[in-house]
């Protein structure tokens, strides 16, 4: 599998990692622990190189979950992201949410290590105090100094949020998130990354889930799953989905791929990015998941597609980088 370095770092990542978000369970429906570490596992044996987790999934769970997968692996084969949460961001609280993920995880460093939300962007951090995006910044410089996390990452950042912490010191990475049907970034946020030789992780590919096209009007994610209150779930964004993916389906038998695996195709050929992150249950997924590395979708194609996922677009009302409604 092809690697791409991210930003000026010296990690080369597959061109897809494995998204770890589910193995945390919570906000998802019948995960099982045994199936999440098949899943690394089979990701891992495929030459996926790389996993993307937080501290916020599942309280640690997902972190626990990798660290309890990876014991009989060489850590340095591997490279480990995950994200410190937008109540954790102050100087005095940081240290101590790291300290947390190195114990979960089972490792004494993390190779990226990100701000999962701007505080006090997100709703978990509306009952903190905000904490200056600069503050934030010099305590990751400082715990990068000490080899605790190489690398320095942000996630969900805006361009003015990015170019302030810029200010402060080199990061590499961001993570927004980025599909067919969900591409607010394509207009200033990947032009600004390219320019500052930032790294690109695109979270969702799979506009979780629907482009595999197993959804339809009588499978809907039920309350209990997070994507209900996500955006794309919506109608009349749900709809128009479904009928694009047809259309993805379509192209993506051309090259015998199917409609997974040519819509993380996409992503991957799209300027600026360096990796999509697909999240996956089981084995199996991960599987299909992985064929879309290994071909190339030719340049009319990607004209094609990226008109399909134009049409669903257009029914997303506003551009705010967050997928889930509150
Ligand atoms: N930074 C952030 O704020 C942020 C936010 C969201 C995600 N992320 C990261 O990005 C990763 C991926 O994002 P995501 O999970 O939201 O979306 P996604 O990768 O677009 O969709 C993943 C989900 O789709 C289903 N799926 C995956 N492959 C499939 C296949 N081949 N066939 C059928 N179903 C399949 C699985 O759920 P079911 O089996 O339940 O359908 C899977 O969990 C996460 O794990 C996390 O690491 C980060």
């Amino acid at each position: 599998m092809k690697r791409y370095q991210l930003g000026k770092s010296d990690l080369w990542l597959t061109e897809i990692g494995l998204g770890c978000w589910i193995m945390g369970k919570s906000g998802w429906t019948n995960v099982r622990d045994e199936e999440s570490i098949d899943a690394i596992h089979t990701a891992i044996e495929l030459g996926i190189n790389w996993l993307d987790t937080a501290e916020g999934y599942g309280e640690g769970h997902s972190e626990e979950i990798i660290g309890q997968a990876l014991q009989d692996h060489n850590r340095e084969e591997l490279i480990i992201a995950t994200k410190v949460s937008p109540q954790h961001l102050s100087r005095e609280k940081l240290p101590e949410a790291l300290a947390g993920s190195l114990r979960r995880l089972r490792t004494d460093y993390i190779d990226l290590y990100q701000v999962h939300w701007p505080n006090p962007y997100y709703e978990y951090a509306k009952d903190h105090p905000e904490v200056p995006l600069e503050e934030t910044m010099e305590t990751l410089l400082t715990e990068q100094q000490k080899g605790n996390i190489r690398h320095i990452g942000v996630s969900n950042f805006t361009v003015e949020q990015m170019s302030r912490a810029l200010a402060v010191g080199r990061f590499d990475s961001l993570q927004p998130p980025y599909s067919l049907f969900f591409r607010h970034i394509e207009k200033s946020i990947v032009p600004f990354c390219i320019e500052n030789d930032i790294g690109i992780v695109a979270y969702s590919p799979l506009a979780q889930g629907l482009l595999t096209g197993k959804f339809n009007s009588d499978n809907r994610p039920g309350p209990e799953d997070n994507r209900s209150r996500s955006k794309l779930f919506q109608s009349p964004t749900f709809e128009a989905a479904l009928e694009a993916v047809t259309t993805v389906r379509e192209i993506g038998k051309r090259y015998g791929r199917t409609s997974a695996q040519t819509a993380i195709r996409w992503v991957v050929q799209q300027p600026g990015i360096t990796a999509a992150i697909v999240g996956g249950r089981n084995p199996q997924q991960v599987r299909e998941n992985v064929g879309a590395t290994g071909w190339e979708l030719s340049a009319e194609d990607i004209e094609a597609l990226s008109t399909v996922g134009d049409k669903v677009m257009s029914t997303l009302v506003d551009d705010d980088l967050r997928m889930w409604v509150s």
